[in-house]
């Protein structure tokens, strides 16, 4: 265990989507500053080289407030704790957990000290490899309903489709959560076309990276592509293909030829 300073902290670090490209230099920074690191074992061997030396806390997914509960008991005795997720920390990361037991044990406000560095989120990433899908509004929903009803996403995914966002899908589909993907298929078709591009890009700017167009109509069947490390980027009613990229237009007024 390493020596603990006078005053801890905890720092919310993202990765970004993959590969050390993406960490950023004030990430790489602060985690090389940290004596502990605490993260989703799946993830933290993003940090890679910069983990030599520390200590680091791993848990399994599904233990989010337990790692946020050992991060703030670390940082609470003076250590300097990186707590890292991948993408960005507060799109669905850590800062979610930590925040709360922040909230739980009354916080001061300064001790343990909290800062958030950002990451490339996997929204980002998903768009740079498909084209300019986000050219207009757009938005994120989770189709996890572990902790979120189903009731509360089909009506954000009906009020999205209704105001022609552009949408992407965190958290689409795993092997425990399969009709999901349809059942918001189905929603976002009440108001938007069967040849509406959607956008597939899986472990973005990681080794095992898959990228795939297809529209509306044929995502049942490519459905089976579609897991846990996905992002969904489905068009508004203004996007178009273009030499295989996804291309909505800045604005409205110009309708492409295809
Ligand atoms: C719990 S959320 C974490 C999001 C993360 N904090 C971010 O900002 O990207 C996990 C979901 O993010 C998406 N995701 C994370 N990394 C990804 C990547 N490299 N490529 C594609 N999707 C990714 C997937 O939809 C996955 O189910």
């Amino acid at each position: 265990m390493a020596e603990a300073k006078d005053k801890g902290i905890i720092y919310l670090v993202g990765l970004g989507p993959g590969g050390p490209e993406h960490l950023s230099p004030q990430a790489a920074d602060v985690i090389d500053r940290c004596d502990t690191v605490v993260g989703f074992r799946g993830y933290i061997g993003q940090a890679g080289g910069l983990l030599a030396g520390k200590d680091v806390v791993s848990m399994e997914l599904g233990q989010e407030l337990e790692r946020a509960a050992r991060a703030f008991d670390l940082a609470k005795a003076g250590h300097a704790v990186a707590v890292v997720s991948s993408g960005d920390p507060g799109i669905y990361g850590m800062s979610g957990p930590v925040f709360q037991v922040l909230t739980d044990r009354n916080w001061d406000g300064e001790d343990p000290q909290v800062e958030s560095v950002p990451g490339v989120s996997a929204i980002q990433a998903a768009a740079s490899l498909l084209g300019s899908p986000l050219m207009q509004d757009f938005c994120a929903i989770s189709l996890s309903n572990l902790m979120t009803p189903w009731e509360t996403i089909r009506l954000r995914l009906e009020s999205a489709a209704r105001g022609d966002f552009v949408i992407a899908l965190y958290n689409p589909r795993s092997q425990r959560r399969q009709w999901q993907i349809l059942e918001a298929r189905r929603i976002i078709m009440e108001h938007r076309s069967g040849g509406t591009p959607v956008g597939m890009v899986a472990d973005a700017y990681r080794a095992k990276q898959r990228v795939a167009i297809t529209d509306l109509d044929g995502l049942e069947e490519r459905c089976p592509e579609i897991d846990m490390v996905t992002t969904v980027i489905i068009g508004n009613s203004t996007t178009y293909l273009h030499q295989g990229r996804m291309v909505t237009p800045r604005g409205y007024e110009k309708k492409h030829p295809e």
